[in-house]
């Protein structure tokens, strides 16, 4: 593949392959600033409801965006790659990458949306690689692509630019508009630059709702760099989280109060005050997948990544406190009933991946403990089958000997505790977010146990 830029293709628009968080996000967004989107979904379901302006999950703002874009022209869903193709110069690569083996990501949809590329590919494009994906497969990708590429197709139709996504889920809409920083990396400046003025108005905040006095920051980079800044920001976000976990755990020791010292810290810039909450730890789809990837990639190269595997084994570690918790509040668990407030990896959201909840679940389970769960999202819990989950706390709360909050919904950090108090037969309340106020559980009578924080038996 020679280094140069693409020509831009006949058809100017933008085909934005998968239609999950990212995608879905990316498209109505960039269309709702202006450009012509294709969206690429093989999910015949999914594409029926898509082009009705159905989004396939919920994220605030996205299913507005899609309606009226979809209506003013400006976005429609295809299966159909050539059509998808034809009519665009630029693709934003959206498949999912779920855990594979060995900590690596499963990179099969990433190929099959590759080949199916390849296939359609007649005249230039910029293929971005928005899905994390291992340091390196932008190498990978284009040799993928050129292999499908139709007789007499040069290969100088594509190149492949790493545009990775900074999206929280429950917050995507907002953070696709209002970013920090927008990264792209290319081994071909016109074509990061190309990719770069797909953000243009993004850049400028030059949009109903954007704020020009909080301009992100445009950073062009070479393709490795791009790729491992992704992976870099992931793996930091969950560090944060496990210092402040192990500080919670010594704290618990020495009698001091990890909010507090989270609120201390967090004033000192070169620090700073986010993802400082002490608690179960994190879950989610990314932050477990991305760690054991880096450290996988690490591992490859020789390196002992020492960091984050200790980053790793703090985040299993703490789902296992709150049943040591239990342990030490109810012995013998077997028989006991708990409660279990929040089974979504954080509110917002249905979203159960890798949740603690399940892990938490799963071992008090073994332990003969009888479960309820209660979450304003989530319906079943994945590898817990016959956990009961209801809607109503108070219902999850009757005859339960202790209720432990795992997802600070905001529906639960408001509860009644003398009711709450009231449905129990047992007086313990774990707050494994330290979102509680524990004033308000102790006055109920009860006692309250956050994560290195201090405890109180009524
Ligand atoms: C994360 C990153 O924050 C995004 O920037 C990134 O784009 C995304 O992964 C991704 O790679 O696609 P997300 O997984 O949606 O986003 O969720 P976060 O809001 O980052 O929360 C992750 C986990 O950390 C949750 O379980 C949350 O409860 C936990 N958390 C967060 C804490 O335990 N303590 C904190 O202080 C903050």
């Amino acid at each position: 593949m020679e280094e140069m830029g693409v020509t831009v293709a006949t058809g100017n628009g933008i085909a934005v392959v998968g239609s999950g968080y990212v995608g879905t996000v990316m498209a109505a967004c960039l269309a709702d600033l202006g450009h012509d989107v294709v969206g690429v979904e093989i999910d015949q379901d999914k594409l029926t409801a898509l082009n009705a302006g159905v989004a396939p999950f919920f994220e605030v703002g996205l299913e507005e965006r899609l309606k009226t874009s979809i209506d003013a022209g400006r976005l429609f869903f295809t299966d159909d790659y050539d059509l998808a193709m034809d009519r665009t110069h630029i693709v934003f690569l959206c498949v999912d990458t779920p855990p594979g083996t060995n900590g690596h990501p499963d990179m099969s949809s990433v190929a099959a949306a590759a080949q199916s590329i390849g296939a359609a590919l007649r005249v230039p494009h910029i293929i971005v690689t928005k899905s994390t994906v291992p340091v390196g497969s932008g190498n990978w990708l284009e040799s993928t692509i050129e292999a499908e590429l139709p007789e007499g197709v040069d290969s100088n139709v594509l190149c492949v630019v790493s545009n990775p996504e900074f999206l929280r889920e429950g917050t995507a809409v907002e953070d696709f508009l209002h970013p920090e920083r927008v990264v792209v990396g290319g081994d071909c400046p016109e074509d990061v630059e190309i990719v770069a003025q797909v953000y243009d108005r993004i850049l400028s905040q030059s949009f109903e709702g954007g704020d020009p006095t909080q301009k992100p920051a445009l950073i062009k980079t070479d393709r490795a760099t791009a790729e491992t800044i992704k992976y870099a920001a992931n793996a930091f976000l969950a560090t944060k989280i496990s210092f402040i976990n192990e500080i919670a755990n010594i704290c618990e020791w020495l009698g001091a109060d990890v909010s507090e010292i989270a609120y201390a810290i967090g004033l000192d810039s070169r620090i700073g005050p986010k993802f400082l909450n002490a608690g179960v730890g994190w879950g989610g789809s990314c932050f477990g997948k991305d760690t054991s990837a880096l450290a996988s990639m690490a591992r490859e190269q020789g390196i002992e990544p020492l960091i984050l595997d200790a980053v790793r084994r703090v985040n299993t570690n703490q789902r296992h406190i709150i049943v040591r918790k239990l342990q030490q509040h109810l012995r013998p668990l077997r028989g006991r009933r708990v409660a279990l407030l929040g089974l979504a990896f954080k509110p917002g959201t249905d979203d159960t991946r890798d949740a603690p909840s399940i892990t938490i679940a799963r071992s008090l389970e073994e332990k003969g403990v009888i479960l309820v769960g209660c979450d304003p999202m989530v319906d079943e819990l994945p590898r817990v089958p016959n956990l009961k989950i209801v809607r109503d706390p108070e219902e999850a709360a009757r005859g339960a000997d202790a209720v432990v909050l795992l997802t600070e919904w905001d529906e639960f950090l408001g509860l009644d505790f003398e009711r709450i108090a009231n449905c129990m037969r047992g007086k313990v309340i774990i707050d494994g977010r330290n979102a509680l106020d524990p004033e308000a559980v102790m006055s109920a009578g009860l006692a309250y146990e956050g994560i290195g924080r201090f405890s109180t038996r009524p």
